[in-house]
């Protein structure tokens, strides 16, 4: 099975994964946690062109690419085979990712970018999304103030530079796509507490195992 965790920034996709992670193990289930970018060893080196504050010459179209080259890496060399393992995959970010950031949010066509990713997924779309949504105000507040704590502003901030505006509509991106695709993609409140987020998530999962 193949689940995966979409959302703006600082929507707690992480913490919510580790917790999803535990709970599957706890059940009897061998629990491969994935993210992109960034998840093979080729997508370490273009999450770095990714996400650094530096690449501001980088252009949309090669940021697409980019995005779909770490997809292809990551589902031939990580995703399938664990999966074919009889794991079950959980993934920070995905497909969607791409449909919505460099589709909704940089205005690039939605229905191609699908096409697209069908290349980079080669059959593998995940069977389970979990969009994990808050107010993009509050989402970018949480992800700032995360990236100064943990000294990544420079090296990941790339993304919360971005104006709220870009967060705006990433946001409302992810909402129209859900409801596009309104079976396979559930929403979930993270604006609640930590165990409030996670109930909802056990409660979807339970029902897709
Ligand atoms: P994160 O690891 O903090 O989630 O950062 C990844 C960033 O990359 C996030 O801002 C969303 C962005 N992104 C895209 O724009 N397109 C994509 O296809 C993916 C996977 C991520």
């Amino acid at each position: 099975m193949f689940i995966t965790f979409e959302g703006i920034e600082g929507t707690g996709k992480s913490t919510q994964i580790t917790l999803l992670k535990k709970y599957l193990e706890e059940k009897g289930y061998e629990v491969l946690v994935t993210l992109e970018p960034g998840g093979s060893r080729i997508g370490k080196e273009l999450r770095k062109i990714l996400l650094n504050m530096e690449s501001t010459d980088l252009t949309g179209e090669s940021e697409l690419f980019l995005y779909l080259a770490d997809r292809a890496q990551h589902v031939s060399q990580m995703i399938k085979p664990a999966i074919d393992d009889g794991k079950i995959v959980i993934s920070d970010r995905f497909a969607d990712s791409t449909i919505v950031y460099q589709g909704y949010g940089r205005g690039l066509e939605p229905k191609l970018l699908r096409e697209l990713n069908d290349v980079a997924v080669a059959g593998c779309w995940p069977d389970l999304t979990l969009l994990l949504d808050i107010e993009a105000a509050e989402g970018l507040r949480r992800a700032t103030t995360r990236n100064i704590r943990d000294n990544k502003m420079m090296e990941e901030g790339r993304f919360e530079a971005e104006s709220l505006e870009f967060h705006s509509r990433v946001r409302e991106g992810y909402l129209t796509w859900a409801a596009l695709n309104h079976e396979r993609i559930k929403e979930v409140d993270a604006s609640r507490d930590i165990e409030g987020v996670f109930e909802q998530i056990r409660e979807i999962v339970e029902a897709s195992l």
